[in-house]
């Protein structure tokens, strides 16, 4: 590391009392380490957990980019995660804390409890006949009973796949049918901002197209009626007062590289990706990332402020703690709901000690000012954490005077669905840059290179590129081997292609930029070009669409829509708003455009390609860069 009074512009030093607790007593020796022995500095990692048989080789790298970790090792991530607390005081300790949206309902679990729910859960999912290897789906929004849900189908062998609860019906229905799961987990609704969002609904109309499902398990949350096919729907409640829920569930022993989960996001064309996550390397991986930037104790409140539906949910608020047998704490609601104090309130009541969100979160409540933060004591506040899109300095420095004191590192951590972990992060001990990841997590090397692949100078722009296999790597795209090989491996053979441009400074800091494919970045919600332009010719009046991202105060990036009516069909401000309402009712609210236009051409390559880049330079009133390959 350079000496840290060379480091150029902004920098903010770990104070002596943070380094001191620190994990890390000295993040140069472990890197050291990491970086001459890969393999071993996993392999210390992976001894601190439990395996039911140890691996016989930590890395087999033999038919890349099939890369594979921990092979011949027996595990299941649920015994590390639950089962081995058991056997020791933190069967006492608490889990996970939970309150509801309006504050009214507070629920908790210890270790203990945990086992129990999440073995009636896993009792219930198998007596529906789902077995090692099937997938089910879990469409449930922030209630314990997701976090049961996904462990109950690990623990079984069964694959879980989650939906956001944010998605609606086509997101939904196309997420089932590629997983072709056998059955779907759900509840009657959600609360988001005192409305009640009716997911059963979406679900019963998602499954008039999906024939692989063959039972819905509904858990009831708001308590509204909703239509019950006698057949394939079972209210949960009903199901655990069956004797087959209450037996014991042994946790089913599997291979280090049998599937976790598949998780969906969007990739640059077509249909969302089925990122494969399996039980030892993503275990290994999620543990030791977690303990070491947030430098876990078991004296910490952590507070992972993302939705469980998304892969920062799955890594952080899931596994990654409870293999850590930390305190979890859950919210239900928003930041903002009903007053933009609502997150200081918990922060308060709950000795929160750590906390981890999103710029976009940061940005919105930046806005109502700094009075809402300063009516509650956040004293015991002693990390923050950012994820999902760059963090503006102006934001970094709000979240660090107003929410941290300015005591409180904050760890902005780049990582992917596909990376599983954080994979550029700070870590307590290392000094900070608003804006900057700073540097890869230890046995990582990453890259800035141009179109050849070659790096290209400090300070410049190019291709981010990772250089080594890591443990909580996705393993495939289920389903679509090819397409693993040809999105991630195939433009630089033998480096990982992230998809987001980023700068390295002198200092070997790195600084995302953004998306370089057609993924555009609303809110740390990743939304390809390509599903909400499907979405918007699936209404009758559009003959062809375009979508693009352009920056938004608040959302990072909002999404702009270009169309081309059909014959018969003219342009109006309605037509417009229910563009937009069309998107948001067939992709997720979060997809919404911010505008509609109307135009009569979109600008396309000769070979038919639209040049989204063409229009948001036109947006922007910036150059249009190369058009030679515009058509005529
Ligand atoms: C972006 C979320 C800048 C990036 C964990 C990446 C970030 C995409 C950061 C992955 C960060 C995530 N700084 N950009 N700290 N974290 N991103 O798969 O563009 O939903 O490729 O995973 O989010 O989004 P995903």
């Amino acid at each position: 590391m350079p000496d840290k009074t060379q480091l150029e512009g902004e920098v903010y030093h770990p104070s002596a009392e943070v380094v001191a607790q620190a994990h890390i007593k000295d993040w140069e020796a472990i890197a050291e380490h990491a970086r001459n022995d890969l393999q071993g500095f996993w392999a210390e990692c992976a001894d601190e957990l439990e395996w039911y048989q140890k691996w016989d080789k930590v890395l087999d790298d033999s038919n890349k980019p099939f890369f594979k970790w921990f092979v011949g090792g027996k595990v299941n991530i649920v015994h590390n995660c639950i089962d081995r607390h058991l056997k020791t005081w933190r069967k006492n300790k608490l889990a996970l804390i939970w309150e509801s949206e309006d504050g009214k309902e507070h629920r908790t679990f210890s270790y203990y409890a945990m086992n129990r729910e999440v073995t009636r859960m896993a009792n219930i999912i198998k007596s529906m006949g789902v077995q090692k290897g099937d997938r089910v789906t879990i469409y449930l929004p922030r209630i314990p009973e997701i976090v049961f849900a996904m462990l109950a189908c690990a623990k079984i062998g069964a694959v879980h796949s989650v939906v956001f609860a944010g998605f609606s019906t086509d997101a939904l229905q196309g997420r089932i049918e590629d997983s072709q799961s056998r059955l779907v987990i759900t509840c009657d609704g959600s609360f988001v901002n005192g409305k009640v969002i009716e997911l059963k609904r979406t679900v019963d109309e998602a499954l008039k197209r999906c024939p692989s499902v063959e039972n819905v398990i509904v858990i009831k949350r708001v308590g509204h009626d909703v239509p019950v096919d006698p057949l394939r729907d079972h209210w949960y409640h009903a199901l655990s007062a069956l004797p087959v829920a209450n037996g014991k569930c042994p946790t089913e022993m599997m291979d280090a590289e049998d599937p976790l989960y598949i998780l969906y996001t969007s990739g640059s064309t077509g249909k969302p990706k089925a990122i494969l996550h399996t039980h030892g390397g993503y275990m290994v991986g999620t543990y030791a990332t977690l303990k070491y930037v947030f430098d876990l104790k078991d004296d910490d409140r952590w507070w992972c402020a993302a939705d469980p539906g998304w892969v920062t949910g799955h890594s952080y608020i899931v596994y990654g703690p409870m293999l850590n047998g930390a305190t979890s704490f859950m919210f239900e609601g928003g930041p903002a709901y009903p007053y933009p104090n609502r997150w200081w309130q918990c922060v308060e009541r709950y000795g929160i000690t750590v906390f981890y969100t999103a710029p976009t979160a940061i940005r919105g409540l930046m806005r109502f000012g700094e009075a809402w933060p300063n009516k509650h004591d956040l004293s015991s506040l002693r990390l923050l954490g950012t994820v999902g899109e760059p963090i503006n300095p102006e934001a970094w420095r709000w979240y660090h005077r107003v929410i941290g004191k300015s005591r409180c590192p904050i760890m902005d951590t780049w990582w992917q669905t596909e990376t599983g972990m954080f994979m550029i992060t700070p870590t307590p001990v290392v000094a900070l840059k608003p804006g900057s990841g700073t540097r890869p997590f230890f046995g990582q090397e990453a890259e800035v290179v141009n179109e050849n692949g070659d790096p290209v100078p400090d300070g410049e722009e190019g291709y981010l590129v990772l250089k080594h296999p890591w443990p909580a790597m996705l393993r495939t795209i289920y389903g679509d081997p090819d397409r693993y090989v040809k999105q991630y491996w195939s433009k630089y053979p033998g480096r990982y292609l992230t998809g987001d441009s980023a700068k390295r400074d002198k200092d070997g800091y790195f600084w995302i930029i953004g998306r370089v494919d057609d993924v555009i970045n609303v809110s740390g919600h990743r939304l390809g070009t390509a599903e909400i332009e499907s979405a918007l010719v699936s209404h009758p009046a559009v003959a062809e669409a375009a979508a693009i991202g352009l920056p938004h105060e608040i959302k990072g990036t909002g999404i702009h829509c270009f169309c081309l009516l059909r014959a018969g069909h003219a342009p109006s401000e309605s037509l417009a708003e229910e563009l937009r309402q069309h998107v948001a009712q067939h992709i997720s609210p979060i997809a919404r455009p911010e505008t509609v236009k109307f135009v009569d051409k979109l600008p396309k390559t000769r070979s038919g390609k639209i040049m989204r880049r063409v229009l948001k330079a036109r947006a922007l009133g910036m150059p249009e860069g190369d058009i030679s390959t515009l058509e005529e």
